[in-house]
């Protein structure tokens, strides 16, 4: 199976344990008139659900997923089958495309010849990431626990996110400093873990293997992070956005 179609397996789990997108982070990549908006790889609906709770929603929101495992918990918007190297929708026929914690499984040059032909002039394409902050150390720690299963490295980027789109397709870069929003959110120990073993590297592991991702890691948050449940887990959003001539 590809690991890009992994997130289905445990759709209802990712939908209830990832983070979405900080709303300061998705205000600054998707105009507020933005009224025809695509949410690329829109997975369960966690930005959907971010841009449909605007102050002025958009009056159109589509939602392209490819998994329909993913896809069946979008709700509110109008929601179609389509990757983001073959986007089932007219040329220039919508005003924003966001896409979320999804670039790194596209083929960059074909979906950014796809989104500049959808956008229309003018149009934006915002790409936002959403995690567990990997600057601190017991977030590094617990998420190093599903990736040294999945891939035997424990090694967690903490690089951050230096991007470019590929050349030659009409974008202007609108925030050469990616804008980057801190939060936290109040979850349990058993939902920390739960969400290591969101991550594709996991989703590949056996169904034995998995539970012991989970095991080890709700271990050691009873180890690394003190006071009762639930506990602050500290969030960031990092958001791009580009504007096609
Ligand atoms: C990590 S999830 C992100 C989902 C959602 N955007 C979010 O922020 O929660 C990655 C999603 O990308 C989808 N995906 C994988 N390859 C894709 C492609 N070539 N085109 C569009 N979506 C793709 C997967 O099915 C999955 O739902």
């Amino acid at each position: 199976m590809p690991r890009a179609t992994t997130f289905g397996l445990r759709a209802t789990d990712y939908d209830r344990l990832r983070p979405g997108p900080h709303p300061e982070a998705l205000e600054r990549v998707l105009p507020a008139d933005a009224g025809r908006v695509v949410d690329l790889a829109a997975g369960t609906g966690l930005v959907t659900r971010a841009v449909l709770a605007r102050p002025t929603p958009p009056a159109v929101v589509i939602a392209v997923e490819p998994d329909a495992r993913m896809l069946g918990l979008v709700s509110g918007a109008v929601a179609v089958r389509g990757t983001a190297e073959h986007l089932p929708l007219r040329d220039g026929s919508v005003d924003a495309v966001v896409a979320s914690s999804a670039w790194h499984w596209f083929d960059a040059e074909a979906a950014t010849a796809e989104i500049a032909r959808v956008l229309r002039p003018g149009g934006t394409l915002g790409l936002l990431w959403s995690r567990a902050d990997p600057t601190v150390d017991w977030v590094a720690e617990v998420r190093g626990i599903g990736r040294a299963a999945a891939d035997g490295s424990a090694q967690l980027s903490r690089r951050g996110f230096a991007f470019s789109l590929p050349d030659g397709h009409g974008f202007v870069d609108d925030t050469p400093d990616a804008v980057h929003v801190g939060w936290t959110r109040a979850m349990t120990r058993d939902e920390v873990a739960g969400m290591v073993c969101t991550y594709s590297g996991v989703l590949e592991l056996d169904d034995a293997a998995q539970r012991e991702v989970f095991r080890v890691a709700r271990g050691r948050l009873d180890d690394l992070v003190e006071g009762p449940d639930p506990i602050d887990v500290p969030f960031e959003t990092v958001a791009r956005r580009w504007t096609h001539r």
